[in-house]
């Protein structure tokens, strides 16, 4: 079901911390700096239960990954997923592009553990999780064909530098709106144009939601 009766939507107390602090941190990315221990030691808790009480392995979880990669004119080679908890995303996408190499990347430490400990022997080789903050990347400059992330704030600052010209950014919102990370897509596309990508398309899954961008050839801001 999706909509204002969806059983699955978190309490209106989550949804709105969520959504304040996506906003803030798409807006003042500056404040990324004071939120950033507070939000790690919020995942390393929530690790234990997130596959048990979210079943990050549903295809309705996974819509708007999937619906935005069928957007892609061509597979990418490299691919890096921001804010991976337990992996899903990873998997699905490793999956999807049987030719590409995925790193996956998480604040937390326990849900980066929970990730590796069920990383099939058959996707061992394709796929690397690592810890790391998405607004500070462990990766060079133009890296990545592809970036997507799953219900997580936008750093659109790194996320326009380790993509190469070209590349693709895919932000999915599994609950849509409703999602406590949840940016706007006209929030997103002004900040995309600002950081030399350009909005290609925003789409519905379901009651899940996807946004598509692309870097331009250009100088990036
Ligand atoms: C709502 S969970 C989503 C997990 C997964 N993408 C999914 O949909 O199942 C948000 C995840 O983003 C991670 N996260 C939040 N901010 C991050 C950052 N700056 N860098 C890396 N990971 C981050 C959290 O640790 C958490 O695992």
């Amino acid at each position: 079901v999706s909509g204002p009766d969806r059983e699955d939507r978190p309490p209106l107390r989550l949804r709105l911390l969520g959504q304040g602090l996506s906003l803030a941190i798409a807006r003042a990315p500056a404040i990324w700096r004071i939120l950033r221990r507070p939000t790690q030691r919020f995942w390393e808790r929530s690790a234990a239960t997130w596959d048990e009480r979210i079943k990050p392995d549903r295809p309705e979880h996974l819509a708007p990954l999937a619906a935005a990669c069928d957007q892609l004119e061509s597979g990418p080679r490299s691919i890096l997923e921001l804010g991976t908890g337990t992996g899903a995303g990873a998997l699905m996408l490793a999956r999807r592009f049987p030719d590409a190499r995925v790193s996956a990347v998480d604040l937390s430490t326990e849900m980066v553990g929970a990730a590796r400990a069920r990383l099939p022997q058959e996707l061992a080789e394709r796929i690397e999780f690592a810890v790391a903050d998405a607004a500070k990347l462990p990766f060079a400059d133009e890296s990545f064909d592809l970036v997507a992330q799953l219900n997580v704030p936008v750093y659109l600052d790194e996320t326009a530098r380790v993509l190469k010209p070209g590349g693709h950014l895919i932000v999915g919102s599994s609950l849509g709106p409703d999602t406590p990370y949840y940016t706007p897509d006209a929030l997103l596309a002004r900040l995309c144009r600002q950081h030399g990508l350009d909005p290609i398309r925003s789409g519905d899954a379901g009651g899940a939601t996807y946004f598509l961008a692309r870097r331009t050839g250009g100088r990036r801001r």
